[in-house]
């Protein structure tokens, strides 16, 4: 089996990537796993800078092959925030519902559909080699939370051809067709 540290402190992610390389030659070790869960400055401009940011620094600390990944919700009519702001929309220690607030009371004015996308960006890093892959999910901000599942944003955002929300998806489910697994298995297949 060839080790691979998922850089995230996210367990919502974890549990995602963990399935997505099920049945692989790769087992992934998570932060948790290895005693520490560093705070890492995410300041790229980009996903995928702020992506090797995290695989870099995590590198550093282990010389382990590295996964990582950076993602976020884009929204149309607020001109693609919450963007690479995602996970602290509504203020440094805000949780998943205050950023979800803040969507709906920004969206309050604007006429429906409120079209969204997620989109991640996952890299490999090994001290030599980086390796890039990319998702998006396309959908819709409902203006009620719905579900329990997931996490983030999962209980107002219903992917397009959907009639549930996110957070209405079992992980399985989920699995099929979000951002982070597009991204991942396209980087699982790149790695072979
Ligand atoms: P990151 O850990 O810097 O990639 O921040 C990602 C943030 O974007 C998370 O904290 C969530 O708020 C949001 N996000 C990313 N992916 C998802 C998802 O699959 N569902 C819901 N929210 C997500």
């Amino acid at each position: 089996m060839n080790k691979l540290i998922f850089a995230t402190g996210n367990k919502g992610k974890l549990k995602e990537v963990k399935e997505i390389f099920e049945n692989t030659n790769y087992e992934i070790i998570s932060l948790y796993d290895l005693g520490e869960v560093p705070e890492i400055i995410e300041d790229g401009d980009t996903y995928e800078a702020n992506a090797l940011i995290k695989a870099k620094a995590i590198y550093e600390i282990h010389k382990t092959p590295v996964i990582a990944d950076d993602s976020g919700l884009s929204v149309e009519q607020l001109n693609g925030k919450p963007g690479v702001y995602s996970a602290r929309y509504a203020g440094e220690n805000c949780t998943y519902a205050d950023n979800n607030k803040k969507i709906l009371d920004e969206l309050k004015s604007f006429p429906t559909p409120h079209k969204a996308k997620f989109v991640c960006s996952a890299v490999f890093y090994d001290g030599k080699n980086i390796t890039r892959a990319f998702g998006e999910l396309r959908g819709y901000i409902i203006s009620e939370f719905k579900g329990t599942n997931g996490f983030g944003y999962d209980p107002i955002f219903v992917p397009e051809g959907s009639s549930r929300t996110l957070a209405q998806f079992s992980s399985e489910d989920k699995n099929e067709i979000s951002h982070r697994a597009i991204a991942f298995n396209t980087l699982k297949d790149l790695l072979g």
